[in-house]
C-alpha cells in the first residue's frame, strides 16, 4: 500500500508544508519513506523585536503565507494536487489563532480533493523522525543517521522545545504514556526569556549556547550559579523553569544595581553575560537530565532514550547523555525545530494498516 501525504504545521511561528510518500507491507510495517518536499518558513525575524512569539502576529503571518508555501511544496515534489492521497495537519497543542490557519486550510484541501484528513498531535510528532529515521531515502538531505532497529522498547522519550517539555514512556511507537510535563515555563521558553534579560535576540537558545561556550573557553564560569533541579518531591518527572528565570533576573539586578523596571542586559559586561549564560544553561540542562535519571531509576526496563524538540539541537545537552550509559537517539538537527515533515511522519506512523482513517478531531491541550 502506498500513500502520498501532504502535511501542514502552523502551531507556533513556523509555517511549514511537507510531502512524503510512504509504502507499507501487508502487515502495516513501513517499508519505504521518501520526503518529496520539506518547506519551512520561520517567523523568527518578525517576532525578534518582541523577544518572543506574539500570537496575533503569528496567526496573521501564517494566513499570508500558507497558500504560497503549499504551492511551493507541490512544485518541489513535482506532484499535482490530485496525486495526494491524504492531508495531515497539526491539531494542537499550539497557539489557537495559528492552529486555525493550518487546520482550516487542511480541511478545505482534504474536502476539495475528497481525501482523508489526519489530525496530528504536535508533541507526539516531534518524536516521529527519531522513530523512523532509517526509513528515509538516502537521496534526501535528511537522510538516516542511525539504525532505527536499534530503537528498542520500552523507550523513554523527552520532547523539549519552546512550548513543551514532555517526558513519556513508549511501549511501542504508538503507545505513549506521559510521565511529566512543564508546570510553568517550558525549557526553551526559559532560554528565550533569559536571552531577553541579557539583551540577546529571539530565539535565545542558540545564542545562550554560544555565550556559554565562550565562557567555558575562557574559564569564566564561576561567577554565578542557579538552582539546577528544584525540589519536586511529589512528582519526580515534572519540569519547572520559572524559578531559574527569576533567579537569573535577581542576579542581574544585584550585579547592575537596577532595582526596579525593565532589564535589557545593557549594563552587563560581555564577560558577565557569558558567565550568566553558562550558569543558566548548566542549571536548565541539569534539570532535564535529572528527570531522565529519575525515570531510568524507576523504570529499569527502559531500553533506549529518545530526544527531540528545539532544545535538542543544543550540543552541550547532547554531550551530557554520554554519562547515562543507555543507547540514546536524537532527532536530526534539521528536524528538531518545528517542521511539517515530522507531522507527515507521525501521520504515517498512526495510520491504519488498511488505509487511512479519518481521525476524529480530538481535543488536544
Ligand atoms: O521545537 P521548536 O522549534 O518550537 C516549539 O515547538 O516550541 O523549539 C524552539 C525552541 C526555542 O525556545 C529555542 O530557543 C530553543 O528551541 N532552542 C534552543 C537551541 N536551539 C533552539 N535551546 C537551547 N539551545 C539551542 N541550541
Ligand atoms: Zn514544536
Amino acid at each position: 500500500m502506498q500513500n502520498t501525504i501532504l502535511a501542514i504545521e502552523s502551531s507556533c511561528d513556523e509555517t511549514a508544508v511537507s510531502i512524503i510518500k510512504v509504502k507499507k507491507n501487508a502487515q502495516g510495517q513501513i517499508i519505504s519513506l521518501n520526503i518529496l518536499a520539506h518547506e519551512v518558513e520561520s517567523q523568527t525575524e518578525i517576532h525578534a523585536p518582541f523577544g518572543g512569539v506574539v500570537p496575533e502576529v503569528a496567526a496573521r503571518d501564517h494566513l499570508a503565507k500558507i497558500y504560497d508555501i503549499a504551492h511551493k511544496a507541490l512544485n518541489v515534489s513535482k506532484l499535482k494536487k490530485n496525486d495526494l492521497t491524504a492531508i495531515a495537519v497539526t491539531m494542537g497543542p499550539g497557539l489557537i489563532g495559528a492552529l486555525m490557519v493550518g487546520v482550516l486550510f487542511a480541511r478545505g484541501l482534504a474536502m476539495s480533493l475528497n481525501i482523508p484528513l489526519i489530525s496530528v498531535n504536535h508533541v507526539d510528532a516531534h518524536l516521529a523522525p527519531v522513530l523512523l529515521l532509517k526509513q528515509f531515502s538516502p537521496k534526501d538531505d535528511l537522510r538516516a543517521w542511525h539504525d532505527v532497529e536499534a530503537v528498542s522498547f520500552p523507550a523513554l522519550a523527552l520532547t523539549v522545545s519552546g512550548g513543551h517539555c514532555h517526558l513519556s514512556l513508549l511501549e511501542s511507537p504508538n503507545e505513549r504514556k506521559i510521565l511529566g510535563k512543564c508546570l510553568d515555563d517550558a525549557c526553551g521558553e526559559a532560554f528565550d526569556k533569559v536571552a531577553k534579560l541579557l539583551g540577546l535576540a529571539y530565539p535565545g537558545g542558540p545564542l545562550i549556547e554560544e555565550l556559554a561556550k565562550q565562557a567555558e573557553k575562557s574559564a569564566n564560569i564561576n561567577d554565578f550559579s542557579y538552582p539546577g533541579k528544584p525540589a519536586n518531591k511529589e512528582n519526580r518527572y515534572n519540569f519547572s523553569y520559572s524559578g531559574i528565570k527569576t533567579a537569573v533576573m535577581e542576579s542581574i539586578r544585584k550585579e547592575t544595581g537596577i532595582k526596579k523596571g525593565k532589564i535589557t542586559g545593557k549594563d552587563l559586561s560581555k564577560e558577565k553575560k557569558q558567565s550568566i549564560a553558562y550558569a543558566f544553561q548548566q542549571a536548565a540542562l541539569s534539570q532535564l537530565l535529572n528527570r531522565i535519571e529519575n525515570a531510568l531509576e524507576d523504570f529499569p526496563e527502559i531500553k533506549t532514550v529518545l530526544v527531540a524538540g528545539g532544545v535538542a539541537q543544543n550540543k552541550k545537552f547532547r554531550s551530557l547523555f554520554a554519562k547515562l550509559n543507555k543507547p540514546t537517539f536524537f532527532a536530526p538537527p534539521s528536524l528538531c525545530s518545528d517542521n511539517a515533515t515530522m507531522i507527515a511522519l507521525q501521520a504515517a506512523l498512526s495510520e491504519n494498516t488498511d488505509g487511512f482513517t479519518r481521525h476524529p478531531f480530538a481535543k488536544y491541550t
